[in-house]
């Protein structure tokens, strides 16, 4: 049978959920549009809400409309939407499952059949899900691949997330699968490993000799809104820092891996996590901040008297030979002053200063931001000498910005990169199970801390500030405080 009989489906479950029809479906009507989905391929939305065919498109038309960043134009729509169906179906009740199997068999008519299963459910239903889909034999590999894309949170602590674990490799093989972290489809994030390993000029100041400290900002203007009720059981510590946030870190961290292998960089991944020195009760008051915006109490859904921190900041320290001593500032909330996402190395001051400096001022050291959103792009600041001056200073950049160099549409959106790896078979920028379980063991101890009466206080930050004070107590460390090296919006 030649290569091209293969079928590829792609079944989002969930389908009718807001992840669908605002990232998903426009991440694979751009790839359509580029040319990169495989032959025979066809997608299937599958949820418990009655659709037609035509009513379930309708509805992925709207968001393709919306959020594609390709142009919508009504010709593809028509081809691509004729590649999409709908399948009512529960993904906990068996026999329904059964029935979307049934579906997909028919489709594939015998020749060999790819599937992606895309979990865009409850979380709490992640280990059904997994259990039916193998019990309805749905994922044994004898006639093409099939994998199964989990959405964060996996899990909600290191017990959850273990269990979880043991429980979907009970039915899928590690490589079957992707532990989805949208971050590390941002093609700025991917960029850190080019930028790291292509270039010789950054590799031989990359460590404790000449950075001082690390900050890691992953702030947003929008406050929890109509995801009240999920997030108040959450907060921020699980939302964004157990994956967004330490994901960052582990790129700015890691070793060289050897190749540019899914395994060589996810064990590298592995190796910075575990070197990752804990937090615990003796010292979350020192090392972390957790802060609540004013009116989160009032939005409905949360509970009275909440205390679920929706801004945390924490310092980490890396005990290995490369960072040993170099502390990594991380923060995130919500109600922000800037959307800004932003990796900032400080460097360390020049030894000696020999020009002239007014009394009690230091040098600024050189900066480099690494600016994931929005503004995405590189900036390192430096001293130049004022012109006509003696020697009269002032900081300047260097500059890359993205639109600059590649044009205003170049970034495509995150989930696009993750689709097509999926449907590549390449894991690399996806968890492995051993990853998701040392990212826990660091965030678990914290959040425990948190419930003891050694946790750092509460502290209220007006909406539209930079959170509490107390997070720049915390990095108020040799005269630094945090930077803001991006734009921002
Ligand atoms: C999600 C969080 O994973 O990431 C949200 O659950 C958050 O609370 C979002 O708003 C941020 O993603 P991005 O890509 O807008 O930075």
């Amino acid at each position: 049978m030649s290569e091209t009989s293969e079928t590829n489906a792609i079944v989002i479950f969930g389908a009718s959920g807001d992840l669908t029809r605002r990232k998903l479906m426009p991440s694979l009507y751009d790839l359509y549009r580029k040319g990169r989905l495989p032959e025979n391929w066809r997608i299937v939305g599958v949820s418990r809400t009655d659709f037609s065919d035509n009513a379930f498109r309708e509805q992925m038309k709207a968001g393709v409309k919306e959020f594609a960043r390709s142009m919508y134009d009504s010709k593809s729509w028509a081809e691509f939407a004729a590649n999409v169906c709908y399948c009512r179906g529960d993904l906990t009740e068996f026999e329904q499952l059964r029935g979307v199997d049934k579906m997909l068999c028919e489709w594939e008519d015998d020749r060999p059949g790819n599937r992606l299963y895309y979990l865009s459910i409850a979380p709490n239903l992640y280990e059904q899900a997994v259990a039916n889909l193998g019990a309805a034999d749905m994922v044994h590999q004898d006639h093409g691949w099939r994998r199964v894309v989990i959405e964060k949170p996996f899990g909600s602590d290191l017990a959850s997330a273990r269990a979880l674990n043991q429980a979907v490799h009970k039915v899928l093989h590690e490589s079957q699968i992707y532990r989805i972290d949208h971050y590390l489809g941002k093609e700025t994030v991917q960029n850190l490993l080019v930028f790291r390993f292509a270039n010789s000029l950054y590799e031989p100041v990359w460590n404790r000799n000449y950075i001082d400290h690390v900050q890691i900002t992953a702030a947003e203007t929008v406050d929890v809104g109509h995801r009240a009720e999920f997030y108040d059981s959450v907060g921020v510590v699980r939302d964004m820092m157990q994956n967004h946030v330490l994901q960052l870190l582990t790129f700015v961290a890691f070793e060289p891996p050897s190749s540019f292998d899914a395994e060589a960089l996810r064990n590298e991944k592995a190796k910075v996590l575990s070197a990752i020195r804990p937090i615990d009760e003796r010292n979350a008051a020192g090392c972390t901040v957790r802060g609540q915006y004013r009116t989160y109490r009032d939005t409905p859904g949360v509970a009275s008297g909440s205390t679920t921190p929706t801004f945390a900041a924490i310092r980490f320290y890396i005990d290995n030979w490369r960072w040993q001593g170099v502390p990594f500032y991380m923060r995130s909330g919500k109600a922000l002053a800037a959307k800004s996402t932003e990796i900032n190395i400080l460097f360390k001051r020049p030894p000696h200063v020999m020009f002239p400096m007014p009394p009690g001022s230091a040098l600024s050291p050189n900066r480099l931001s690494i600016c994931i959103q929005p503004d995405e792009g590189i900036h390192l600041s430096f001293q130049a000498k004022v012109p006509d001056t003696a020697a009269e200073m002032r900081t300047v950049d260097m500059s890359f910005q993205y639109e600059e160099s590649f044009g205003a549409m170049a970034i495509p959106e995150a989930y696009e990169r993750l689709l097509l790896d999926v449907i590549k078979g390449d894991p690399s920028l996806f968890t492995r199970s051993d990853a998701i379980e040392l990212s826990w063991e660091l965030i678990d101890p914290i959040l425990a801390a948190w419930q003891t009466n050694h946790a750092p206080p509460l502290s209220f930050y007006e909406s539209g500030t930079w959170g509490p004070v107390e997070a720049d107590e915390l990095i108020a460390h040799e005269g630094y405080g945090w930077v803001q090296g991006c734009g921002g919006e």
